[in-house]
């Protein structure tokens, strides 16, 4: 990092991400934590009590809510870290995982901690119905039952769809509903082909989740459970959704549970340690705009997070950026392009080389420490580099991290 004191990630794990209607999703999030927790220390050798500070990022509080309050405290006692351990539970909507990450960044910069980890937990599916209203009864009418997932509840408010900003937004930029499906089947078609060659294999990003049974054997879950086979055909016979004019099933990310964890330090420990590093943070930022620019948040948080590092896009091999919809990664490589087709070519190609989570999937607390662990494994496959990893989050904020390998 810029003033010298190198940090680096020493260990990233994440769970399968899963369907809407399967079993991994009766799984609270908070146990889904606690298993990333786990794994990502012992996977290097680091114990529960020298891990001085855990940010721990989920966004949907009303699955949270069924086991009540500060998920990072809870999953921090109930992983086996000591009670010293010191925790918070954030939401910065999608981005959390990643402003964990930069919470744990700052933390050692600042000399508070050492060893830091960045925890990002979402069970989507397990969300209950809300019935607002009913604690002090109902003397007489209907009993109103919320949806929480539903649209993602921004219209209670009265701001818009995600899926509606984005789309429409998408369109002022030339990006149409042909362009989405056609990335969306390239990223069904990226990730089989990445997990046919061994690329999501246990041991690397993924870890396998057993769920026991009353009867038998556990089931063991060792794969990501939305990737679909598809077609163009079939995309876009699909209707739109939430008042989209291009947002789709097809072109968006199935809701579903998942887990990840980044365990942080900094090089002078992990050279302590005798631990190679999976890579080097070399910046971290946060930014947000106008709600109504989600899909082109990524690309304003790239080139901040570029200005940070005093790098240049062309330094970066790889990029990473979340396809909360395929608008995203679509319009932010545009706008970093500048006008020039070839180059916005070239930066889709650079862009979510093994699939994105149209395919894998995108538990929302759990997807942006998901990319950046993405990004460092394929960087390390490819002998190393630069690259940059970028999320948006409700509302139009966004992180991205620089890292090298
Ligand atoms: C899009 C969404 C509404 C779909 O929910 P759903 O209706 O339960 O999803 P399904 O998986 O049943 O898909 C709906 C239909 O599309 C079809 N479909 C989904 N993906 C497809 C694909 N790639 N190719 C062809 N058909 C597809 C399904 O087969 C299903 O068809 P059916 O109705 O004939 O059975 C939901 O997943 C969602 O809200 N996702 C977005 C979450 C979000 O906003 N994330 C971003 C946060 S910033």
């Amino acid at each position: 990092m810029r003033d010298g004191r190198e940090i680096v990630m020493v260990s990233a794990v994440r769970t399968p991400f899963s369907k809407f209607d399967t079993l991994m999703a009766d799984i609270a999030s908070i146990d889904l934590g606690v298993m990333v927790m786990k794994e990502v220390i012992e996977r290097v050798g680091v114990g529960p009590e020298e891990v001085d500070d855990i940010s721990y990022g989920s966004c949907v509080p009303a699955e949270v809510a069924l086991e009540l309050d500060v998920p990072a405290r809870q999953a921090t006692l109930l992983a086996g870290f000591p009670a010293e351990c010191i925790s918070v539970s954030l939401d910065r909507a999608c981005c959390s995982s990643l402003t964990c990450v930069r919470l744990g960044v700052r933390a050692v910069k600042a000399g508070e901690a050492q060893i830091v980890m960045a925890v990002g937990a979402e069970n989507m599916p397990r969300t209950p119905h809300l019935a607002p209203g009913l604690r002090k009864g109902k003397r007489l009418g209907h009993i109103r039952l919320v949806d929480p997932l539903f649209e993602l509840g921004y219209q209670e408010k009265g701001f818009n769809s995600v899926a509606r900003d984005a789309g429409e937004v998408a369109l002022e930029y030339g990006v149409d509903r042909q362009m989405q499906d056609a990335w969306a089947l390239g990223s069904q078609e990226k990730y089989a082909k990445a997990r046919d060659e061994g690329k999501f294999k246990i041991g690397e990003e993924l870890m396998a989740v057993a769920i026991a049974r009353e009867k038998g054997d556990p089931v063991v879950i060792e794969q990501d459970e939305s990737p679909r086979k598809t077609g163009m055909e079939a995309l876009a016979r699909l209707k739109t959704i939430y008042g989209s004019p291009t947002v789709t099933a097809g072109n968006a990310p199935t809701m579903g549970a998942g887990a990840s964890a980044i365990l942080m330090m900094p090089a002078a420990e992990a050279a302590k340690r005798g631990l190679e590093p999976l890579a080097s943070i070399v910046a971290i930022v946060a930014s947000a705009t106008a709600p109504r620019q989600i899909a082109a948040i990524p690309a304003f948080t790239i080139r901040k997070a570029l200005g940070v590092a005093g790098l240049n896009l062309d330094d970066m091999e790889l990029i990473e950026i979340n396809e909360a919809f395929a608008a995203m990664p679509l319009v932010s490589t545009k706008i970093l392009a500048e006008g020039d087709g070839r180059k916005w070519e070239e930066l889709q190609n650079k862009t979510n080389v093994n699939g994105g989570a149209i395919a894998i999937g995108h538990p929302v607390g759990a997807s942006a420490a998901r990319i950046t662990m993405t990004l460092a494994y394929e960087l390390r496959r490819r002998g190393g580099g630069y690259g940059v990893a970028s999320i948006c989050g409700g509302l139009a904020q966004g992180e991205a991290i620089i890292i090298k390998v």
